[in-house]
């Protein structure tokens, strides 16, 4: 990322959420993002995750001007390479655990019986099994952060961005996830997640703090 900056427009003047973000993260780094509440991480995440697309300056992924795409385009490049655990989890209300974790799989030239076993594998791995067919409003927070976080990784992306994903799970649970986060790391998958948990930022091989929408 070189300089960029994202504000909204309040009345008159505009309120200013990132400020010249200057930041190179390579493949393979496993990225803490840490700050106060409203510093701007998650609107710093949806932009690296191709969500955002309403920014100034230049952001480049994988050598790809991502500031001069459509949002098609960069649609595309989200899906094709990102998994993405939401905050506030953003699973589809109408359709059942499975199907969930099934639609990263359905972007993929994968058959569906290897998707049916892709499922299987992670129902299993996140112990949610028993959950399969039930719809997300059905579970707890910690179930649907769960579920959340299966269906970032269940396509193995290269660049996982993780928004407080462990803020609703027990601290056991919140380390099972760590650790497997961990493990993806090490067979190569950048991970850049944001947390306010000590422990888990220490995963990371480094950490970027922002502060009123500045790094600092
Ligand atoms: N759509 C929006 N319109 C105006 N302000 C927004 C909008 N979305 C986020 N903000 C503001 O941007 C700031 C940063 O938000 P956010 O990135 O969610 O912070 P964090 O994740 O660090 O808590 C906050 O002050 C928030 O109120
Ligand atoms: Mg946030």
């Amino acid at each position: 990322m070189i300089n960029v900056e994202k504000s909204y427009p309040v009345g008159p003047s505009r309120y200013w959420v990132l400020r010249r973000i200057n930041l190179e993260i390579r493949e393979g780094e496993f990225i803490t993002i840490m700050g106060p509440s409203g510093a701007g991480k998650s609107t710093l995440l949806a932009i690296l995750g191709m969500l955002d697309g309403e920014f100034k300056g230049e952001y480049y992924f994988l050598d790809t001007p991502i500031h001069k795409l459509s949002v098609k385009q960069r649609a595309e490049i989200n899906k094709k390479y990102i998994g993405f655990v939401f905050q506030q989890y953003h699973l589809l209300d109408g359709l059942t655990v499975a199907e969930n974790l099934d639609i990263p799989l359905s972007y993929r030239d994968i058959r569906a019986s290897e998707r049916q076993a892709l499922v299987g594998d992670t129902l299993d791995r996140f112990h949610i099994v028993g959950k399969k067919d039930l719809f997300p409003s059905q579970l707890s927070g910690g179930q649907q952060q769960l579920v959340a976080v299966a269906r970032a990784v269940i396509a193995s992306p290269r660049l996982i961005l993780a928004d407080e994903p462990t803020g609703n799970l027990h601290s056991s649970q919140g380390k099972e996830i760590m650790d497997l986060f961990k493990k993806l790391n090490e067979e190569g998958t950048t991970i850049i997640q944001v947390t306010h948990n000590e422990n888990w930022a220490a995963y990371g091989n480094r950490t970027i703090k922002l502060v009123d929408g500045w790094i600092s």
